[in-house]
């Protein structure tokens, strides 16, 4: 079915400068991957994020596949992870070995606190995973406190939250890792694919590099005989004298091109966003059946535009919306404990009570950069008319 508005997900448009960049990589860029653009984009998330070390990557997944081989799991550890969040957040973990132990949400934010966290967290506690889901900055300096305090490790799925303050930092570099991603839905895309991963740890940070790419660490430049013994060399990364398997998950040229000047107006991006999601949320506010988390500061990116259905049908309201007005709702972050995925692996309980209540009732309108004003108008009258609707029912 075709929507007059569509959910899509393509976040943005790009520049005439951005486009013309990507065709000088394409004519000219040698080599086309682990090149100087990885270099400069490195350096610029780095400066951007005030963090020592960035590292471009194939998408946030990778860079949750190696944090979850840096946290080096063992037999009985735990990881605490809130059950409303993207299924990568988690299987990474489990993967390894570790029992997932879900957290809840805090209803108002829709992000863990160290309030909901602290029920998980024992002795057996291993690392923790914040998600700063919706492009919304979790408060991480009360997280930070509780993992000290159980000793556990913290990495921040910041796939959506590119470019979102907490206080004076950036989301994604409170933790031991923190992960971006730039798929064609995020924020910032680098033409559908890729991430960055980051960390403050001078240990992570070092062996990261090769764990990317294959163990691959490069000989001095200076050999006369450069070809001898080969031409790069292969190391086991070792972390604690322990190894650690390597993988290939770079980023290449063309993608951190792009990446380079999309970072360079970000937060130009993100304050588009969030002034239209004011703009949704404060024509509807004479519909309290619409629960909308109200943030206008760089707190919030609004990756994406979601409410909580108070009182009314949230599936009545979508059906509604799809089909009488053509504009494609949908829900978003199933409980992962739900999935036969999870429940096969034996991590098919949780107590959410929260997550239940938001998931069951939730929307996501579509809300993506490329829509214009006019659209936006559009679903703002089509909302306003089904919750009238839904109210005469
Ligand atoms: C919260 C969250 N974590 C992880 C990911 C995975 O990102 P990627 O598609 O770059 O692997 C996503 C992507 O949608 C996400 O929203």
């Amino acid at each position: 079915m075709e929507y007059r508005v569509p959910f899509g997900v393509r976040a943005h448009s790009y520049s005439e400068e951005e486009i013309t960049e990507a065709l000088r990589i394409m004519r000219g860029s040698e080599p086309l991957t682990q090149g100087q653009n990885l270099r400069e984009f490195e350096r610029e998330i780095g400066r951007f994020a005030n963090v020592p070390f960035a590292y471009g990557i194939s998408s946030a997944t990778a860079g949750l596949e190696i944090a979850a081989s840096l946290c080096q799991l063992s037999e009985g550890d735990e990881v605490v992870i809130p059950a409303h969040t993207y299924t990568s957040s988690a299987y990474p973990f489990a993967k390894r070995g570790a029992a997932i132990v879900w957290a809840d949400i805090d209803p108002i934010t829709r992000v863990v606190t160290a309030e909901t966290l602290e029920s998980c967290v024992s002795a057996r506690t291993k690392v923790i995973v914040v998600p700063h889901l919706y492009g919304y900055g979790v408060e991480m300096q009360e997280i930070m406190d509780l993992a000290q305090r159980y000793q556990a490790l913290v990495i921040e799925d910041a796939a959506q939250a590119i470019g979102v303050r907490i206080g004076d930092a950036m989301a994604g570099t409170f933790g031991d890792a923190g992960v971006f991603s730039f798929h064609s839905h995020k924020n910032l895309t680098t033409l559908g694919e890729g991430g960055v991963l980051v960390t403050h740890d001078t240990k992570w940070g070092e062996i990261i590099p090769e764990l990317r790419h294959n163990g691959h660490r490069p000989y001095s430049d200076d050999r006369s005989d450069y070809w001898i013994p080969a031409m790069t060399d292969v190391v086991l990364p070792k972390l604690n004298g322990e190894p650690i398997w390597p993988m290939n998950c770079c980023l290449g040229e063309l993608a951190c091109g792009i990446g380079i000047k999309l970072l360079a107006r970000i937060d130009e991006i993100n304050s588009k966003k969030r002034d239209r999601a004011l703009h949704v949320i404060d024509s509807l506010v004479d519909f309290p059946e619409l629960v909308f988390h109200r943030e206008p500061s760089s707190r919030h990116n609004y990756y994406l535009l979601a409410a909580r259905l108070d009182g009314v049908s949230r599936d009545q309201f979508i059906r509604r919306m799809a089909h009488h007005h053509s504009v494609q709702c949908v829900v978003q972050y199933y409980p992962l404990y739900r999935y036969p995925f999870y429940r096969e692996l034996g991590f098919g309980e949780a107590v959410v009570p929260e997550t239940d209540k938001f998931y069951d009732n939730m929307v996501s309108f579509p809300f993506s950069h490329v829509l214009s004003e006019h659209q936006i108008d559009y679903v703002i009258e089509a909302t306003r008319e089904t919750l009238a609707w839904l109210r005469a029912q």
